[in-house]
């Protein structure tokens, strides 16, 4: 059985209404992205950047996963470790689909991150310059769990493993065009892996892919997902 790495991005997303992050003329939800997701936004005007991601957290309550969020859950169960899932996406689609092991390179809206003490915990709620960290006791010091632009992303160590053990790689829904993700499938093919995008459209890097499955993720993923465990 092939060690498959699988690459999420916001296309994945899209058909369970959350929107994609440059299909709006470079605006995110009417926001520049260097005015919200950014550590100097954050440092400048806090309270937008809180309120920003405090309705991206609100609207995530209010969406559901999709066909391909719970196909690749099958692929899981098919494939176990032998599967490796890293998603850019700050949603917990993946999860809510029953999807385990999901390695969130940019972070994650359910969560808080504490700039005093370090400490990372779960936050379904609004948070604010007066948020009081739970571990340290410390207020304003709370930020969103999010890797912004300019900041390193999480787990790149395990990722890089990962990428260079895998004989499969598969990139759904992502533009490739926000490194280091957008490096992944050049890395996986030469440690001579197999590259399958599946996107809505071409992409910057698609030459480099052996095949694109054009289409919507909610029918070309669970078709993906169908053709690799008819294999088995
Ligand atoms: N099915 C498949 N692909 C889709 C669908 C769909 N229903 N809808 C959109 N797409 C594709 C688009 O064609 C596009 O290539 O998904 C991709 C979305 O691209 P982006 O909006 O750039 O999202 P992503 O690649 O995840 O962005 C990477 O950039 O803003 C930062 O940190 C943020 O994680 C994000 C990173």
């Amino acid at each position: 059985m092939q060690r498959i790495f699988i690459l999420t991005g916001a296309g994945i997303s899209a058909e369970s209404g959350l929107r994609t992050f440059r299909d709006a003329d470079g605006l995110w939800e009417g926001h520049k992205v260097e005015e919200v997701a950014t550590p100097e936004a954050f440092a400048a005007n806090p309270e937008l950047v809180h309120n920003f991601y405090n309705a991206r957290r609100s609207q995530l309550l209010t969406v559901e996963p999709n066909l391909a969020h719970h196909a690749l859950v099958q692929l899981q169960r098919k494939w176990g470790d032998r599967l490796t899932l890293v998603t850019q996406n700050v949603d917990d689609l993946h999860e809510r689909a029953g999807m385990e092991k999901v390695m969130h390179m940019h972070g994650e809206l359910l969560k808080q991150t504490c700039t005093n003490c370090g400490d990372v915990s779960d936050c379904a709620d609004r948070m604010s310059i007066e948020s009081q960290c739970e571990a340290c006791g410390e207020i304003g010091c709370v930020r969103p769990h999010i890797v912004w632009f300019g900041e390193m992303p999480l787990l790149m160590d395990q990722i890089h493993s990962k990428l260079m053990q895998c004989e499969l790689f598969i990139s759904i829904g992502t533009s490739g065009v926000v490194y280091p993700a957008a490096g992944f499938a050049e890395e996986a093919r030469r440690h001579g892996a197999s590259l399958i995008e599946v996107n809505l459209e071409g992409t910057d890097i698609s030459p480099i892919f052996d095949e694109h499955l054009q289409g919507a993720a909610t029918d070309t993923v669970p078709e993906l997902v169908k053709r690799l465990t008819d294999t088995l």
